[in-house]
């Protein structure tokens, strides 16, 4: 079988060399030549665990190939799969639908035959049938089937989501569709992987229902955590606690300084744009984009309270700049709040994050210094802050920190420490949602 991927970003890079993978021949199509120039000599522009072995070996078996030219893919093509990015539009929080109908038409208006049409980004209810429409509008003469197939992929984890999947979604009203589709996904019919078979607005609603419960569930022991602060209660146990209850289930249950990424801020507030336009508003998730940008933004004020109340003057070292590790993401980051506001009140930033600087740079104050490595960082410091969890930081001995800093003062936004190891080596220890 012969796919085309509209898209070299993320979703369409690791969904083009994981169907590669499953033996089907894939061209992976982007517009912008330098990206395409850079991934035919083997170089990957993102960071994603896995990915670059699983192209290389792809592409030195045939089966994997780059190209700019959207007409020569998607003509050998049995589905052509849209993987353009949905970001919000600027003022209003709708997923600006721009790159998706641009690169429909330009598929719809390149076929010499028929095809399967496939919106693989994360595209609002509704936007399937409008694809279909144009197909149908731009090419009468032509059958084309139309299919939502959301990807549930996670940043540092993707490979992994992507070959073993808790489900697939398949919206479609075409029996043609449905059986393209399932031969696509037929490796994952051998390891029983339940396959979820809907329309189309269903399935586009599953990705956004998904994306937003996730975030409730955060959202919600983040608030958990506040309070168990007050009461003396500590988080962990609250969440192990709850999350041993099959209804409830464990994962997602890490309080933190809120959630970012590319995804769940920008679905969130897309879900409620739909909803609010149809009059079903969606006051919970309302809510949670509420709680996380002010969660987001309080987190400083935790740091300024520890540093009894001012941070002019004081050197802080900045443990993780990325929205969650192994990854290079800052696409609203909790970084992005925390850093510039310690800057503007007077702070000195010694920061370091395995993958992400080089993105962080541009987004961040200029005065920012960017270390070597975490015991660079913490040199000299007077606080100390974690913002995101990478394994790395997790190891380090709190002696050796104790060594390297001036001060006292940790501040733990992840709670990668232990409470009474890091009292033992002397220092001032906070966490989230613990005594
Ligand atoms: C998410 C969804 O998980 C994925 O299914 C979808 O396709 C895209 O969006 P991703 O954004 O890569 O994936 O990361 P995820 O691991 O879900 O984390 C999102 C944010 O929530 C991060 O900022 C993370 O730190 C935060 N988070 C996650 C918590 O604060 N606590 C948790 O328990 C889990």
């Amino acid at each position: 079988m012969h796919i085309a991927m509209i898209g070299a970003g993320y979703v369409g890079l690791v969904s083009g060399a994981c169907f590669a993978e499953f033996g089907i021949d894939v061209s992976v199509v982007d517009k912008d030549e330098s990206k395409i120039a850079a991934l035919k000599s083997g170089r990957i522009p993102i960071f994603e665990p896995g990915l670059d072995e699983l192209v290389k070996s792809n592409v030195e078996d045939g089966r994997l190939h780059f190209t700019t030219d959207t007409a020569e893919a998607v003509n050998k093509a049995d589905a052509v799969f849209i993987a353009v990015g949905t970001p919000s539009r600027r003022g209003d929080g709708h997923a600006d639908l721009s790159y998706v109908f641009a690169a429909a038409r330009e598929i719809c208006q390149a076929l010499t035959g028929p095809t399967v049409l496939v919106t693989k980004s994360t595209v609002p209810v509704g936007t399937g049938r409008k694809v279909a429409a144009l197909a149908k509008e731009l090419r009468p003469d032509l059958d084309i089937a139309v299919a939502s197939n959301p990807e549930f992929l996670r940043e540092g984890s993707a490979i992994g989501d992507f070959m073993r999947p808790d489900r697939v979604v398949i919206g479609t009203e075409s029996d043609r569709a449905r059986a393209v589709l399932k031969r696509l996904y037929r490796p994952l019919y051998l390891i029983e992987t339940p396959i979820v078979f809907t329309g189309l607005e269903t399935a586009e609603l599953i990705k956004y229902a998904a994306n937003a419960f996730l975030a409730t569930k955060i959202t919600f022991i983040n608030e958990i955590a506040d309070l168990c602060e007050k009461v003396g209660a500590d988080v962990h146990d609250v969440a192990k606690g709850i999350g041993l209850d099959g209804r409830i289930g464990r994962k997602f249950l890490h309080a933190g300084p809120g959630f970012g990424g590319s995804c769940f801020p920008k679905d969130t507030l897309a879900l409620v744009r739909t909803a609010q336009d149809v009059g079903s508003p969606l006051r919970i998730v309302e809510t949670v984009i509420a709680v996380n940008d002010a969660r987001k933004a309080a987190m400083s004020e935790r740091v300024i309270a520890a540093c009894d109340g001012s941070v002019a003057g004081k050197t802080i070292a900045v443990l993780g700049l990325t929205f969650k590790p192994e990854t290079d993401d800052m696409r609203d980051s909790p970084a992005l709040a925390i850093v510039p506001r310690l800057v503007e009140a007077g702070a000195t930033i010694r920061a370091y994050d395995p993958e992400g600087m080089e993105q962080a740079r541009p987004l961040l104050p200029p005065e920012v210094q960017y270390c070597r490595d975490a015991y660079d960082a913490a040199s000299g410091a007077d606080a100390l802050v974690v913002i995101t969890e990478w394994n790395a930081f997790r190891a380090i001995p709190p002696a050796r920190l104790a060594q390297a800093m001036r001060g006292r003062v940790v501040v733990d936004l992840r709670n990668i420490f232990d409470p009474a190891a890091m009292r033992e080596a002397g220092f001032r220890y906070s966490s989230i949602g613990r005594p």
